[in-house]
């Protein structure tokens, strides 16, 4: 049985599942069978800007639908490449499906994805890493590693710039994995005060971390005493957020950087606002320019380094729970664009 797992590019509550036929592979094509994937508020703002951002074109759909793109892992079910054999074992960027067809080029590390329709698109997202390592080690690569390389980019990205002069760091949605591996980085550096800004469902949660200087809920940021200037980080999206910090700072900010749309259904407001003007991070771009910077190897010795620091911490805070099914799936997409998931639970799926 395969099937895809449609949501309407309109409606991002409507969804249904399709079944499909995998095509027969021409030469040089790998057949991946999906094994499971994490679901986080990331793929929602795949499918919330999918448009703008093409990210509805890694994975055709039928008109008015799209495929989310979710990172997992999958395992080669059929090869038409000779270097590619049937059993290995692949991390990367994998549509919510039972299956994916991949027009493989080997390299050093996995694979490339060389699709006519994938080129011109972020070269990060067209990589598939072997992975020979301890399938119980999946859960939390696909959960955080995709999160995790941003929140070291960021961190390095203020580095690079000597924090904008700031005094103190904030991050809304501080409950998102991606603001809490970057107030992790953050904290380890120790430059900066880190102040959390999250509702306040989740505030416990993010003061238990114990990565912030001061958590605050979104209502509190005008009556607190925070250290100035400072550089805002934004995971939420949200224009009343993000206003209200503006205002709050105004010339006080020394930079604002505009990272997520976890409140995807709150976005817009970024223009007019006192102060600096929000400056978008796009993670892909810095990536290609620290490769280049870095030279060989040199990115993945020191993001390797981060990485192991932050997912060997990572099970004191992130519970992976494991579901199955396209019920299962259903109701957990469902349950992210409402977003009812705890920040504690790492949703992860099996087709
Ligand atoms: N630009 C880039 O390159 C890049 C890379 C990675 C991630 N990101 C973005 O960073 C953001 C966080 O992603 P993540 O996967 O780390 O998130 P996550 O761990 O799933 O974060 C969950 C948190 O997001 C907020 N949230 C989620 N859904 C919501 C909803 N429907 N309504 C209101 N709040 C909601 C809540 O935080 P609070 O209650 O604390 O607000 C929630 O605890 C996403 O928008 C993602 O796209 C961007």
């Amino acid at each position: 049985m395969a099937w895809d797992f449609l949501v309407a590019r309109s409606d991002l509550r409507q969804t249904r599942f399709q079944d499909v036929e995998p095509p027969s592979l021409n030469e040089g094509e790998v057949r991946l069978a999906i094994e499971s994937f994490a679901l986080t508020a990331n793929n929602v703002t795949y499918a919330a800007f999918g448009e703008a951002m093409r990210y509805w074109d890694f994975f055709p759909a039928p008109e008015g639908w799209g495929r989310v793109p979710v990172w997992g892992h999958a395992r080669v079910e059929a090869s038409a490449h000779p270097e590619v054999e049937v059993g290995r074992r692949f991390y990367g960027y994998l549509p919510m499906s039972t299956h994916l067809t991949v027009q493989a080029r080997p390299g050093r590390a996995g694979l490339v994805d060389t699709a006519p329709h994938r080129q011109g698109l972020a070269a990060a997202y067209n990589h598939y890493l072997a992975v020979d390592d301890d399938p119980a080690q999946d859960d939390h690569r696909a959960l955080l590693q995709p999160l995790f390389i941003t929140s070291f980019l960021i961190e390095d990205f203020l580095d690079e710039h000597a924090g904008f002069g700031a005094a103190s760091v904030m991050l809304t949605s501080a409950s998102a994995k991606t603001a809490i591996g970057l107030a992790h980085l953050l904290k380890k550096r120790g430059a900066v005060k880190v102040i959390g800004l999250t509702s306040p469902r989740s505030r416990a949660f993010v003061e238990g971390l114990g990565f912030h200087d001061q958590v605050l809920a979104y209502d509190e940021l005008g009556g607190a005493a925070i250290a100035r200037p400072a550089v805002s980080v934004d995971f939420a999206g949200d224009a009343g957020v993000l206003k209200s910090l503006h205002e709050t700072f105004g010339e006080d900010l020394a930079y604002s950087m505009l990272v997520g749309g976890a409140h995807w259904e709150a976005g817009g407001g970024q223009s007019g606002l006192p102060g600096p003007r929000p400056v978008f991070f796009f993670a892909p771009d810095r990536i290609a320019k620290r490769r280049q910077d870095w030279g060989p190897g040199g990115f993945d010795q020191r993001y390797g380094e981060a990485w192991a620091g932050f997912v060997a911490d990572a099970p004191r805070w992130l519970h992976a729970q494991r579901s199955r099914g396209p019920d299962a799936i259903a109701a957990a997409w469902l349950a992210q664009v409402e977003g009812q998931t705890r920040p504690d639970v790492g949703v992860t799926l099996a087709p």
